[in-house]
């Protein structure tokens, strides 16, 4: 490794992201799989394009990979517990969560999010230890608010500067 994993952690906790929540059905519709991301970024304009990075050992990796369509929810500050609760590992996480239903492509998605994406998969990109599945953008909601961020392991908001 050309830096120590120190070193690069330390890059992580230098770069502020917005927090996402990530979902979709499993293949047989049984189950929705989730996870919490702050890696989701906004790739194209034409086509409408988004992407975001999944760890090769998370338990939503395989479905995510392979599903035909996912949703996105950009948190609100006032989410936080909803990044936390999608942070953290089972099956128990979805199970009893209220996901709203994209109107395009039905995919899961958060309520009251500041931004619910509902994305085809359009390409997965094997990168290191981590794939990078880019969605083209099929239907979005946005409404008004503050942000929910992720900075040096704090979460928080915006604050424009004076
Ligand atoms: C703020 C924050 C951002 C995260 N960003 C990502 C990310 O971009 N990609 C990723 O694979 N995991 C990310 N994680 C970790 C996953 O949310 C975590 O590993 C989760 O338990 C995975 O769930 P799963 O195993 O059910 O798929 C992030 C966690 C936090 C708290």
């Amino acid at each position: 490794m050309p830096i120590s994993g120190e070193q690069y952690r330390n890059i992580g906790r230098a770069a502020a992201g917005a927090v996402s929540v990530v979902a979709a059905d499993a293949r047989d519709a049984s189950a929705v799989v989730a996870l919490t991301v702050s890696s989701f970024v906004t790739l194209s304009f034409e086509p409408p394009l988004v992407m975001f990075a999944i760890q090769h050992n998370a338990d939503s990796y395989s479905t995510l990979v392979a599903s035909k369509a996912f949703g996105v929810s950009l948190l609100a500050s006032s989410q936080c517990e909803l990044a936390q609760r999608f942070a953290r590992k089972g099956r128990d996480k979805t199970l009893d969560f209220g996901f709203e239903r994209g109107g395009r492509l039905a995919v899961p998605l958060v309520p009251q999010a500041l931004a619910q994406i509902e994305c085809s998969t359009n390409q997965i990109v094997m990168s290191g230890d981590h794939a990078i599945v880019i969605g083209l953008v099929e239907g979005a909601r946005t409404r008004e608010g503050e942000p929910l961020l992720y900075f040096a392991r704090h979460y928080g908001t915006f604050q424009p500067l004076p």
